[in-house]
């Protein structure tokens, strides 16, 4: 019995104590620091019970598990958005990254080559342009075309564009020299020794079959730096030393074309401006021959309108044009097209401006009157800086 004292009064004992609280807590409950106090504890409690839950969340969201009490309070709420929204972003860069360069690859270049094509369809089709697009496709453009039977390649030869390199890779193609690098130099342009013959060897049947089947290209680069090009590289540089340039043709352009004279300086750019934007150029491009092939328009060597080409792939573009030109034709596997050095393809305007700085309106204006078919054609700017 001795024990049942203490176990009623340890029954008793919570019991009545808790009366006591709450007659204590009635009995000054109209005491405002109480209920401040009692709102105080709750807010506690409840900042350490939400502490607990964020922790919770965090160790759940680390081991991916989606059940945990995720929701419950604020807290919880802004940061799980936080985290959510950290965590699409860097998703959505992986994925705007992986996208862009996928549709640049996959889905860009070919458009952008849809594009071209569609664009040389409309212009060859102007017929206030018919002059300036048009040609007859003569023995003069199948010269320029050099064949690969191997792999059904025929490649239309525009200078001052890469066209070295394309040879190279095309003769390695042919198989008379087992890959690029063991080419000799002075083999590149010698189409007795290199393997790569004109089109215009073959005959008539041999040409159209070819024309109809084979895979073709050409490249372009805008036509008024393509000639500054041809003018540095053959009558201020000439690394080949191709002397007749500077000892036949650059003489026969200053005596019909310079008006001072006396001036005995060599060849100079608006000579040479005025030479090709006169009408009548034809009378010296005959006296000049083939050496021409480095400043008539691309209409003259490739007859764009003519023959339905493949790929026209732009100097300025040839980091992504080379690659996309292989894939197309085939040989992406077999040869990849040299190392283009940065810088040298894109479009220098300033260097335009200070070449034509010293060239008259008039004679500008009537250089683009020949060119305006190659800057339609293939999508070049109208150069109203040079113009107006
Ligand atoms: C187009 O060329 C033809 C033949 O060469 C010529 O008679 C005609 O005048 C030219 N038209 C234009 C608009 O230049
Ligand atoms: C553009 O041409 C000018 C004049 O020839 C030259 O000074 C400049 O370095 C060139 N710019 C580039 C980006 O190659």
């Amino acid at each position: 019995m001795l024990g049942a004292v203490p176990q009623k009064r340890e029954k008793e004992s919570p019991h009545s104590k808790r009366i006591k609280v709450i007659w204590l807590i009635s009995d000054i409950m109209h005491q405002r620091w109480l209920l401040l106090a009692a709102c105080f504890w709750v807010i506690f409690m409840f900042m350490v019970a939400s502490k607990f839950i964020t922790l919770t969340f965090k160790d759940s969201e680390v081991y991916g598990a989606k059940q945990g009490p995720l929701v419950l309070t604020a807290i919880t709420e802004v940061e799980k958005i936080q985290v959510t929204k950290e965590k699409k972003r860097e998703f959505l860069g992986e994925l705007q990254t992986i996208g862009r360069s996928l549709s640049e690859d996959l889905v860009h270049q070919p458009l952008i080559h849809m594009e071209r094509l569609e664009l040389l369809r409309n212009v060859c089709q102007d017929t206030s342009l018919k002059n300036l697009t048009h040609t007859t496709v003569s023995k003069f453009v199948l010269d320029r075309i050099f064949v690969c039977d191997k792999h059904k390649i025929l490649f239309c030869q525009t200078p001052k564009v890469g066209n070295t390199q394309w040879k190279k890779v095309l003769i390695a193609l042919n198989g008379v020299y087992p890959s690029i690098d063991e080419i000799p130099q002075n083999i590149v342009h010698d189409h007795e020794k290199n393997g790569l013959p004109r089109l215009s060897s073959f005959s008539d049947s041999e040409i159209q079959n070819r024309l109809k089947l084979y895979f073709k290209f050409f490249i372009v680069r805008d036509p008024f730096e393509r000639l500054i090009s041809a003018f540095k590289d053959k009558f201020v540089h000439n690394p080949r030393f191709e002397p007749w340039y500077r000892h036949e043709i650059a003489p026969g352009i200053i005596r019909k074309y310079r008006k001072n004279r006396i001036e005995t300086r060599g060849l100079q750019f608006e000579d040479f401006v005025r030479y090709l934007g006169d009408p009548n150029h034809r009378w010296l491009d005959l006296q000049f021959g083939d050496h021409i092939i480095h400043w008539v328009t691309y209409v003259e060597l490739c007859a764009p309108c003519e023959i339905t080409y493949s790929v026209i792939g732009h100097h300025e573009t040839l980091e992504k044009d080379a690659p996309y030109i292989l894939k197309e034709a085939g040989i992406d596997h077999l040869v990849s097209y040299p190392t283009i050095p940065p810088g040298i393809t894109a479009y220098n305007k300033t260097k335009v401006e200070r070449y034509f700085s010293g060239v008259s309106k008039r004679d500008i204006r009537r250089l683009y009157a020949r060119f305006e078919g190659d800057f339609n054609l293939f999508g070049y700017q109208v150069p109203t800086f040079l113009l107006n």
